[in-house]
């Protein structure tokens, strides 16, 4: 087939028959790689050649079944809706060193124990190496077929042949396919090695399973160039020192997005954490400056712990420092609690984070990092032995309070474990002011202090 050549940013995948220094679509420098693309025919009416296709009514149509590879990881497969889906494409992002292949290696072990054909193509690590993944996961692993190769045609030739219903790639990075000039991992390799696999997978009903990785800033862009090809977007987060591990889908044609799931990292390969609240937040009397967050992880409630610090300020302009939650989101709620509850933080430094290595994603933390901001302003903690204030809520800009998704099951998952009270936005509760003169209450009767809102 007759090529031609096509530059495409790495950036913004802004393309162009023309190589540019600077991207014409986002403005970067040094980013457009060279693609080779397959020559297209003059496209046009009836001149084409191309003949018309009958229309079907869907009601003609039978549904497909919806068959799911179920792995019996009850976080995986509810997170990808019950399991993989034969003939999808998933991609599971993340940092390297967080537990992509591992996770990838129990969910190929899980199928392989319950006799469906799996291929474990390894183009990073030697299968030696490989295996010694597997021997820490268990024996199990261990019956995983596997290859090493990286050339895509290659992949898909023994895909043809092994049939296998999941086939992992690890990583899309390494893909290559030899028509391509461009370097494997640039957004050309990457975006046509996976639309090969793609191809493979629709016709032969195999879910392919692509690992890619992805910096914290997001800089590599070739995964990102891939969210609109696959059906299921998987992200693997969590801080490498620390064991905590969330699974979130992003985007899943099969199942909820925004779902989420929870593992820790042990010596013997990830453990699901099933009761994650139980762990995140500590017991005893809170430090000033310390609130639990009722959240929701995908569908699901956890409490977790938001601690703030907030200390006089030795720069200028002061710093705004958060871990776990978005700190524009720490700028907004501050900035409202500036203009409406009267706090003076102009010549402090603010650090705000969650307890445990979790991060939270979601407008609804805003009133319990308000919460924890004043808390560590006053000095006054937000409960004792005894309870302990919950909080969920957006803070909106005119001060207000806003209803966030699930106030039941978060006011549930407070019930049972025995904290509380909870402020949330309610009826009697509408504006943050409201909801500071609350919290404090709680304690204020108990210690003999005011509760004034800061
Ligand atoms: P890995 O799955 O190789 O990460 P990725 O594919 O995302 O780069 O593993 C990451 C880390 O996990 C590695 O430092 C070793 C550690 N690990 C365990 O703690 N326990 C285990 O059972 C395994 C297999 C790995
Ligand atoms: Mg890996």
């Amino acid at each position: 087939m007759a090529t031609q050549a096509l530059h495409v940013c790495a950036r913004c995948g802004f393309e162009s028959r023309r190589w540019h220094g600077r991207c014409p679509g986002c403005g970067s420098w040094n980013t457009l790689v060279e693609q080779r693309v397959p020559e297209r025919r003059p496209s046009g009416g009836a001149s084409s050649g191309a003949q018309p296709v009958v229309p079907r009514r869907l009601a003609d149509i039978e549904a497909d079944v919806d068959r799911r590879l179920a792995t019996g990881i009850a976080e995986l497969d509810r997170v990808l809706g019950g399991g993989f889906v034969p003939g999808s494409l998933v991609l599971l992002g993340g940092e390297p060193g967080i537990g992509k292949s591992t996770l990838t290696t129990m969910a190929a072990a899980a199928l392989t124990a319950e006799g469906e054909r799996v291929l474990y193509v390894s183009g990073e690590e030697s299968a030696g190496q490989v295996r010694l993944r597997a021997e820490r996961i268990g024996s199990g692993a261990l019956q995983i077929p596997v290859i090493c190769e990286t050339d895509v045609a290659a992949i898909c030739a023994t895909l043809e042949r092994e049939r296998p219903v999941l086939c992992v790639v690890d990583s899309v990075q390494v893909l290559r396919d030899p028509v391509l000039t461009s370097a494997p991992g640039s957004v050309a390799q990457v975006r046509e090695t996976a639309a090969r696999l793609l191809e493979v997978a629709k016709r032969r009903r195999v879910c392919v399973l692509l690992v890619g990785h992805v910096t914290k800033d997001g800089a590599i862009a070739g995964p990102r160039t891939l969210e609109h090809l696959v059906d299921c977007v998987l992200a693997f987060e969590g801080e490498r020192e620390r064991g905590l591990r969330v699974l979130r889908a992003f985007k899943n044609r099969f199942g909820a997005s925004g779902e989420a799931g929870l593992f820790e990292l042990a010596d013997e390969g990830l453990v699901e954490v099933v009761d994650a609240s139980a762990r995140l937040v500590a017991g005893g009397t809170p430090p000033p400056g310390s609130v639990v967050l009722s959240a929701l992880e995908g569908s699901r409630p956890l409490l977790c712990e938001v601690q703030a610090l907030v200390v006089p300020s030795e720069t200028v302009p002061p710093r705004r420092v958060t871990a776990g939650i978005d700190r524009n989101r720490l700028a907004l709620v501050l900035a409202v609690l500036q203009r409406y509850a009267g706090l003076r933080i102009g010549n402090s430094d603010v650090f705000v984070s969650i307890a445990g290595g979790l991060r939270v994603d979601e407008p609804g933390a805003d009133l319990a990092v308000a919460l924890a901001v004043v808390s560590a302003v006053r000095g006054v903690p937000l409960g004792d032995a005894g309870r302990r204030v919950v909080a969920f809520g957006e803070v909106g800009l005119g001060g207000e309070l806003r209803a966030v998704a699930r106030p039941e099951r978060r006011l549930a998952e407070a019930e049972r474990f025995g904290l509380g009270p909870v402020v949330a936005p309610g009826a009697e509760l509408r504006y943050l002011r409201a909801a500071l003169v609350r919290a404090f209450a709680v304690v204020g009767q108990r210690q003999g202090s005011g509760g004034s809102a800061a």
